[in-house]
């Protein structure tokens, strides 16, 4: 099976960097309201999502503008500072998937997003692991 791809024309369908805004504020929204998720954050919210605006518009086949600036993203290693847990990982992705759907962008584009997403959101899964908690390079924002 091929691998559903992330194209151009994928970030056209979602609405292109407006859209791409306007979803991350909207995961905020949630993430700030919940009261597992908010003490995971720093206390200034706003470094964090403008950080996640860049990088999902380079992931989507934007301009390259978060790694221009912070480098290759090692999301892993950058989320070590972050105790993420199971419910972490599995909140992480409703709210998102509930800000995509909330956008209005389409079922397709949102299941071949998510198809990617879910084990990447796993992945970040570090509680109860002994990784360094440190803020390593980029990891915090400066
Ligand atoms: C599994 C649950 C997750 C939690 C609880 C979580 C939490 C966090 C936290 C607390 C930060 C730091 C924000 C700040 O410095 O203000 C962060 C940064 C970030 N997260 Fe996540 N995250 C999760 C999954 C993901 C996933 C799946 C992606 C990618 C699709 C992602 C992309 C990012 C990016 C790009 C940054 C900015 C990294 C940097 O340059 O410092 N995160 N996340």
């Amino acid at each position: 099976m091929t691998e559903p791809s992330i194209t151009d024309s994928m970030l056209a369908r979602v609405g292109g960097a407006d859209a791409i805004s306007r979803i991350v504020e909207s995961f905020y929204v949630r993430i700030e309201a919940d009261s597992h998720m908010r003490p995971i954050y720093p206390e200034d919210l706003e470094p964090g999502k403008e950080k996640l605006k860049l990088f999902l518009l380079q992931w989507l086949g934007g301009p390259p503008a978060y790694s221009q600036r912070y480098g290759h993203p090692r999301l892993r290693i950058r989320h070590f500072p972050f105790v993420i847990d199971d419910l972490a990982a599995g909140r992480w992705l409703r709210y998102m998937r509930e800000a995509w759907q909330e956008e209005g962008v389409a079922d397709d584009v949102v299941g071949v997003v998510f198809e990617r997403f879910g084990p990447l959101a796993h992945h970040m899964v570090n509680a109860n692991q002994d990784v360094p908690r440190d803020p390593v390079g980029e990891s915090r924002l400066e």
